[in-house]
Protein backbone atom coordinates (compact mmCIF):
# COMPACT_ATOMS: atom_id res chain seq x y z
CA UNK A 1 0.00 0.00 0.00
CA UNK A 2 0.98 3.70 -0.94
CA UNK A 3 2.90 5.43 2.57
CA UNK A 4 -0.33 7.85 3.46
CA UNK A 5 -0.21 10.74 5.81
CA UNK A 6 -2.72 10.25 8.07
CA UNK A 7 -4.45 12.34 11.08
CA UNK A 8 -6.41 9.94 13.52
CA UNK A 9 -8.42 11.00 16.20
CA UNK A 10 -10.68 9.48 18.99
CA UNK A 11 -13.27 10.31 21.70
CA UNK A 12 -13.33 8.34 24.75
CA UNK A 13 -15.44 5.78 23.43
CA UNK A 14 -13.64 5.13 20.49
CA UNK A 15 -10.11 5.12 22.06
CA UNK A 16 -9.63 1.22 22.01
CA UNK A 17 -10.61 0.94 18.37
CA UNK A 18 -8.40 4.19 17.63
CA UNK A 19 -5.17 2.56 19.10
CA UNK A 20 -6.09 -0.93 17.19
CA UNK A 21 -5.97 1.04 14.22
CA UNK A 22 -2.61 3.01 14.93
CA UNK A 23 -0.86 -0.02 15.35
CA UNK A 24 -2.46 -1.70 12.29
CA UNK A 25 -1.69 1.53 10.26
CA UNK A 26 1.55 1.90 11.31
CA UNK A 27 3.13 -1.75 10.57
CA UNK A 28 1.92 -1.09 7.19
CA UNK A 29 4.25 2.16 7.12
CA UNK A 30 1.88 5.02 7.11
CA UNK A 31 2.76 8.11 8.79
CA UNK A 32 0.45 9.13 11.53
CA UNK A 33 -0.25 12.45 13.34
CA UNK A 34 -2.73 11.60 16.54
CA UNK A 35 -4.72 14.12 17.23
CA UNK A 36 -6.19 12.27 20.71
CA UNK A 37 -7.80 11.41 22.87
CA UNK A 38 -5.04 9.34 24.77
CA UNK A 39 -7.29 7.58 27.30
CA UNK A 40 -10.98 5.93 28.31
CA UNK A 41 -11.57 8.85 30.03
CA UNK A 42 -14.55 11.56 28.97
CA UNK A 43 -13.85 14.17 26.58
CA UNK A 44 -15.99 16.01 23.95
CA UNK A 45 -15.57 14.38 20.64
CA UNK A 46 -15.87 17.53 18.79
CA UNK A 47 -12.43 18.80 20.45
CA UNK A 48 -10.82 16.56 18.50
CA UNK A 49 -13.13 16.22 14.94
CA UNK A 50 -11.65 19.63 14.60
CA UNK A 51 -7.94 18.94 14.88
CA UNK A 52 -8.22 15.89 12.31
CA UNK A 53 -10.09 17.85 10.19
CA UNK A 54 -8.02 20.76 9.92
CA UNK A 55 -5.05 18.86 9.94
CA UNK A 56 -6.20 17.38 6.70
CA UNK A 57 -8.24 20.80 5.16
CA UNK A 58 -4.85 22.57 5.96
CA UNK A 59 -3.25 20.37 3.74
CA UNK A 60 -1.05 18.58 6.79
CA UNK A 61 -2.04 15.24 6.48
CA UNK A 62 -3.72 13.28 3.55
CA UNK A 63 -6.51 11.48 5.02
CA UNK A 64 -8.50 11.49 8.55
CA UNK A 65 -9.66 9.01 10.31
CA UNK A 66 -12.13 9.09 13.23
CA UNK A 67 -13.80 7.04 15.88
CA UNK A 68 -16.13 7.92 18.15
CA UNK A 69 -19.01 5.20 19.89
CA UNK A 70 -20.97 5.45 16.61
CA UNK A 71 -18.88 8.13 14.00
CA UNK A 72 -21.91 10.27 14.01
CA UNK A 73 -20.75 13.32 15.89
CA UNK A 74 -17.57 12.67 14.53
CA UNK A 75 -18.51 12.83 11.12
CA UNK A 76 -20.97 15.81 11.49
CA UNK A 77 -18.24 17.60 12.85
CA UNK A 78 -15.55 17.14 10.76
CA UNK A 79 -17.86 18.20 7.61
CA UNK A 80 -18.61 21.49 9.08
CA UNK A 81 -14.68 22.35 7.79
CA UNK A 82 -14.18 23.59 4.45
CA UNK A 83 -12.57 20.99 2.33
CA UNK A 84 -13.66 18.16 4.63
CA UNK A 85 -16.09 15.10 2.82
CA UNK A 86 -16.38 13.06 6.28
CA UNK A 87 -17.76 9.24 5.86
CA UNK A 88 -19.21 7.67 8.31
CA UNK A 89 -18.50 4.03 7.39
CA UNK A 90 -19.84 0.55 8.93
CA UNK A 91 -19.36 -1.36 6.06
CA UNK A 92 -16.76 -2.23 3.13
CA UNK A 93 -19.01 -1.26 0.60
CA UNK A 94 -19.55 2.39 1.89
CA UNK A 95 -16.17 2.69 2.16
CA UNK A 96 -15.19 1.43 -1.68
CA UNK A 97 -18.17 4.15 -3.02
CA UNK A 98 -17.04 6.89 -0.24
CA UNK A 99 -13.98 7.17 -2.38
CA UNK A 100 -14.84 6.00 -5.40
CA UNK A 101 -18.32 8.60 -5.85
CA UNK A 102 -17.68 10.87 -2.65
CA UNK A 103 -13.84 11.46 -2.78
CA UNK A 104 -14.51 11.36 0.62
CA UNK A 105 -10.85 12.49 2.57
CA UNK A 106 -12.07 11.68 6.33
CA UNK A 107 -13.35 8.46 7.67
CA UNK A 108 -15.91 8.36 10.41
CA UNK A 109 -16.12 5.12 12.09
CA UNK A 110 -18.67 3.52 15.25
CA UNK A 111 -16.43 1.75 17.98
CA UNK A 112 -19.17 0.94 18.94
CA UNK A 113 -20.13 -0.77 16.40
CA UNK A 114 -17.18 -2.23 14.34
CA UNK A 115 -15.29 -4.95 15.35
CA UNK A 116 -11.48 -4.63 14.88
CA UNK A 117 -11.08 -7.14 11.45
CA UNK A 118 -14.31 -5.18 9.87
CA UNK A 119 -12.47 -1.57 10.61
CA UNK A 120 -9.30 -2.86 9.23
CA UNK A 121 -10.80 -4.34 5.96
CA UNK A 122 -12.78 -0.80 5.81
CA UNK A 123 -9.53 1.73 6.68
CA UNK A 124 -7.45 -0.56 3.72
CA UNK A 125 -10.56 0.21 1.34
CA UNK A 126 -10.81 3.86 2.46
CA UNK A 127 -6.73 4.18 2.17
CA UNK A 128 -6.65 2.06 -1.57
CA UNK A 129 -9.49 2.75 -3.61
CA UNK A 130 -9.23 5.57 -6.21
CA UNK A 131 -11.94 8.53 -6.30
CA UNK A 132 -13.49 7.48 -10.05
CA UNK A 133 -13.99 10.82 -11.03
CA UNK A 134 -16.12 11.72 -14.45
CA UNK A 135 -19.98 12.02 -13.65
CA UNK A 136 -18.85 12.04 -9.92
CA UNK A 137 -16.24 15.01 -10.13
CA UNK A 138 -19.23 16.99 -11.44
CA UNK A 139 -20.60 15.83 -7.90
CA UNK A 140 -18.39 16.53 -5.96
CA UNK A 141 -17.69 20.07 -7.67
CA UNK A 142 -20.69 21.11 -6.77
CA UNK A 143 -20.86 20.15 -2.96
CA UNK A 144 -17.68 22.49 -2.96
CA UNK A 145 -19.28 25.21 -5.02
CA UNK A 146 -22.49 25.14 -2.25
CA UNK A 147 -19.94 24.99 0.31
CA UNK A 148 -18.14 27.91 -0.70
CA UNK A 149 -21.41 30.09 -1.14
CA UNK A 150 -22.80 29.06 1.77
CA UNK A 151 -19.82 29.51 4.12
CA UNK A 152 -20.20 33.56 4.13
C1 LIG B 1 -20.15 9.31 23.71
O1 LIG B 1 -20.93 8.74 24.68
C2 LIG B 1 -20.87 9.29 22.38
O2 LIG B 1 -21.93 10.18 22.39
C3 LIG B 1 -19.91 9.64 21.25
O3 LIG B 1 -18.84 8.75 21.26
C4 LIG B 1 -20.47 9.57 19.85
O4 LIG B 1 -21.11 8.35 19.62
C5 LIG B 1 -21.29 10.72 19.43
O5 LIG B 1 -21.74 10.83 18.29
Amino acid sequence: MTPTTIAIGSDHAGFELKEHLKRFLEAQGHPLEDCGTVNTQPVDYPDVAWKVAEAVAGGRCQVGILVCGTGLGMSITANKVPGIRAALCHDSYTARLAREHNDANVLAIGGRITGTGLVEEIATIFLTTPFAGERHARRVAKIMEGETQRST
